[in-house]
């Protein structure tokens, strides 16, 4: 079964078509590359799959049930989590504080019990900080676990911001431009690591213009147009697919 159905997704900006009647399905364990010229409507596909924004038109399934007009934070809890094209921390808090913010969605002994902890509360937070270094070891930012979030280089914030969302503990992890701002060593790392999320059994979605990062770890790719599908299938045969040359090239000529 697919992990993630889109059905005839739609998005209007007043008479701008961000996102015109885009399907296509994700299968748990699938590593997908979502592609497209500038402003062919990805951010805005995320937008929508994660509760950002409401649909015109549509429908997002997880796991066979429709995700309807969930906020983004019960989607998150059905195993949906996010990066950002422009990376948002929390700027004010150091980098385990970070991951933090995202483990705590798990947490079921928050707020009135938080205001007395006990033994239950303590060893929730005891195990949620385990989990949090876990994660910052896995992303190679271990050492600066208290280190201010804006005091990390680009690459570290990219890379914080991916730790945080796997705090969520996702099935589905969707990441917005990942490698824009690496340099290729950066970007091999980055690779590295996202063969190890799939190894754990995370399914990935990536937006990316990086094409290196798409031809070497996608197994099908999605090929965004004007808001529209316009091919779908393995890189290779994305890379020759003359709809996608001509996207890319313009078709003035
Ligand atoms: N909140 C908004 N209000 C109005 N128009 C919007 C809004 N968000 C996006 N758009 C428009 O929708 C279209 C798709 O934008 P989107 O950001 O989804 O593109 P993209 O494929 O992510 O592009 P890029 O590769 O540059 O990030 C663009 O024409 C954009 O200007
Ligand atoms: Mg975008």
């Amino acid at each position: 079964m697919s992990l993630l159905e889109i059905h005839n997704l739609t998005k209007h900006f007043g008479g701008v078509k961000a996102v015109d009647g885009v399907s296509f399905a994700v299968d748990t364990g699938e590593i997908i590359g979502l592609i497209g010229p500038n402003g062919a409507g990805k951010t805005t596909c995320f937008n929508l799959i994660s509760g950002l924004l409401p649909p015109t038109g549509g429908e997002v399934s997880l796991a066979g049930e429709s995700l309807g007009t969930l906020a983004p934070y019960y989607r998150a809890r059905r195993g949906l989590a996010r990066t950002f094209q422009n990376i948002q921390l929390f700027s004010g808090m150091t980098v385990l504080e970070n991951v933090l913010t995202g483990c705590h969605q798990r947490q079921e002994v928050g707020g009135f019990r938080a205001l007395w902890p006990g033994t239950k509360v303590r060893r929730a937070e005891a195990h949620a900080e385990a989990q949090a270094r876990e994660l910052l070891e896995l992303v190679g930012l271990a050492e600066k676990a208290d280190f201010a979030a804006d005091a990390l280089a680009y690459g570290e914030q990219r890379r914080l911001e991916i730790a945080r969302a796997l705090a969520q503990e996702p099935q589905l992890l969707m990441l917005d431009e990942p490698a824009a701002g690496l340099n290729s060593r950066e970007t091999e790392d980055l690779m590295t690591l996202l063969t190890q999320l799939r190894e754990r059994g995370i399914t990935l979605l990536i937006i990316e213009h990086d094409m290196t990062l798409i031809m070497g770890l996608c197994h099908r790719v999605v090929v965004l147009d004007h808001g529209q599908v316009i091919a779908v299938g393995p890189p290779g045969e994305i890379r020759r697919d003359p709809r996608v040359i001509e996207a890319y090239l313009g078709r003035e000529d």
